[in-house]
């Protein structure tokens, strides 16, 4: 008896429901099938017919019984639960009497002309109180969830919104919270089944709380009980999610804390809270902040070593940007007194690919040698002022089409070379302090070059 008591016998079956409903709506169908099919072959197959309600109607009786057993647990949407009980219930009634009449169809009289209706009511009642059912299982946005923005829309639901992964721009509730408590929580804490009378499906219910009263203290995870709930030990009866369900990963605990922490906002981007390289390393493991610079989607073999003292050798500094990254910067000093030749670029050349960051500010370059830096195709900085660079210069560094950072200032350059700049189409920021750009070219660059941020200052 105590086992009984302890185990929850109740819940025990009920959850069988779920399971045994397939039985009457399969029998039901089959019903329907065959009489169809009797009518158009003029065959006989009432006697299966008739079974086929009988057994319809036996099952749904003992997914009533079942179904009764699991409502008992509570947290079900009230109105959904009642439209399910009651077509159920009606439903399998009227199989009955499907099965009674099949049977004495020659005797009955009056259930001649009732069956074909009858069958109509049992069909609808099978989709109303299936798809109830479904909504009390998976929430009621289950059927539409994943159809189209236009249907959405026309059946009133939220449009669905892209999630934003780029770390600049996503919201911290709608493109990280959010998602983690309705692929872990919402089966069980939306409007349909709201366990421990808990919706965490959006911001007011969220606050709101459940049959317990509040469940975040904004400012302090620790003292919340949903962050309680998902830190306990996976065994305590409390540990939320429960019955088995995938629990929160570590990473998305720790964003969960790190939100509460953060006063639990609901309309602020991730970049308006405070993010250490922690959290930002778990938002990456949740997606968020996956949009590669240029730089991180390069993947270049290593420059040879002989090739790295050559270039050296001829007097430029070169070494990778970061640890034993493959990409590579390179500066030629303005103290060194031997200028730079076209032999001395071409040796540069040899490790062309890898060279991301260059800085030949304050040398004098030969006019003649600019386009031959042209061809260094992964170039994301490019420092190259006070070096008596020309708009005919600027000209051959348009193809550097990765180039993000410019930084040509002091040098005698014009209006003329707007038209050059414009076509760096990845460029962020450019330098153009004390040249002979006009603030009409200034602003005609802004326009041609959305993003741009132009210093004309220091
Ligand atoms: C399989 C169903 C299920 C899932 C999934 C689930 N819960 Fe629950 N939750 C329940 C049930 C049942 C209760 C009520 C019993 C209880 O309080 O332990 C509850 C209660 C709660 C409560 C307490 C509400 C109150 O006021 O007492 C919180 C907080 C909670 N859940 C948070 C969560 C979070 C966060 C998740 C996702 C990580 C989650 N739950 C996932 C079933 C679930």
């Amino acid at each position: 008896m105590t086992f009984f008591l302890e185990s929850n016998i109740y819940q025990f079956f009920g959850r069988f429901h779920a399971m045994l409903v397939h039985l009457p709506i399969g029998f039901i169908i089959l019903a329907v099938v065959f009489e169809l099919l009797a009518l158009k072959k003029k065959i006989d197959l009432n006697r299966a017919i008739s079974y086929a309600f009988l057994a319809g109607a036996l099952s749904g009786f003992i997914s009533i019984i079942l179904g009764l057993m699991l409502a008992s647990d509570g947290g079900y949407n009230e109105a959904t639960l009642n439209t399910h009980k009651w077509t159920g219930i009606t439903m399998t009634l009227t199989a009955f009497l499907l099965f009674f009449i099949k049977r004495k169809q020659n005797t009955i009289l009056w259930a001649k002309k009732s069956y074909p209706l009858l069958m109509v009511l049992v069909v609808t009642l099978l989709f109303v109180a299936g798809h109830n059912g479904g909504n009390l299982t998976h929430g009621s946005d289950y059927l539409l969830e994943h159809a189209p923005n236009p249907i959405r829309t026309l059946v009133g639901m939220k449009p669905i919104r892209d999630r934003v992964t780029d770390l600049d721009e996503a919201l911290v509730y709608e493109d990280v919270i959010h998602p983690i408590f309705e692929a872990k929580c919402n089966v069980c804490h939306n409007s349909d089944k709201a366990k421990g009378d808990l919706l965490l499906t959006d911001p007011e219910s969220i606050m709101k709380g459940g049959e317990n009263g509040e469940v975040i203290a904004t400012g302090n995870a620790k003292e919340s009980e949903l962050y309680r709930r998902v830190t306990l030990s996976p065994t305590h009866k409390e540990f939320m999610p429960t019955e088995g369900r995938t629990p929160l990963t570590k990473e998305e605990t720790m964003l969960i804390q790190w939100w509460i922490d953060e006063g639990a906002p609901f309309d602020k981007k991730v970049v308006a809270l405070n993010l250490t390289d922690r959290t930002k390393a778990h938002l990456r493991d949740v997606g968020i902040g996956l949009k590669q610079t240029f730089i991180e989607s390069l993947d270049l073999e290593v420059v040879d070593d002989n090739i790295i003292e050559a270039i050296e050798a001829e007097g430029f500094k070169i070494k990778p940007i970061t640890g034993n990254s493959t990409l590579l910067e390179v500066a030629y000093s303005p103290y060194n007194k031997s200028p730079i030749t076209a032999e001395k670029l071409e040796v540069l050349l040899k490790a062309k690919t890898n060279i991301v960051w260059l800085n030949f500010s304050d040398i004098r370059l030969q006019e003649a040698l600019i386009p031959k830096l042209g061809q260094l195709e992964n170039l994301v900085e490019l420092r190259i002022n006070n070096t008596n660079l020309t708009d005919e210069g600027v000209k051959a560094l348009a193809s550097l089409k990765h180039l993000e950072y410019l930084n040509v200032y002091g040098n005698p350059i014009t209006d003329a070379s707007v038209e050059s700049f414009q076509k760096l189409t990845s460029l962020q920021k450019i330098y153009l302090w004390k040249t002979g750009v006009s603030e009409t070219g200034v602003q005609e660059l802004k326009n041609a070059l959305n993003h741009v941020n132009v210093v004309l200052g220091l």
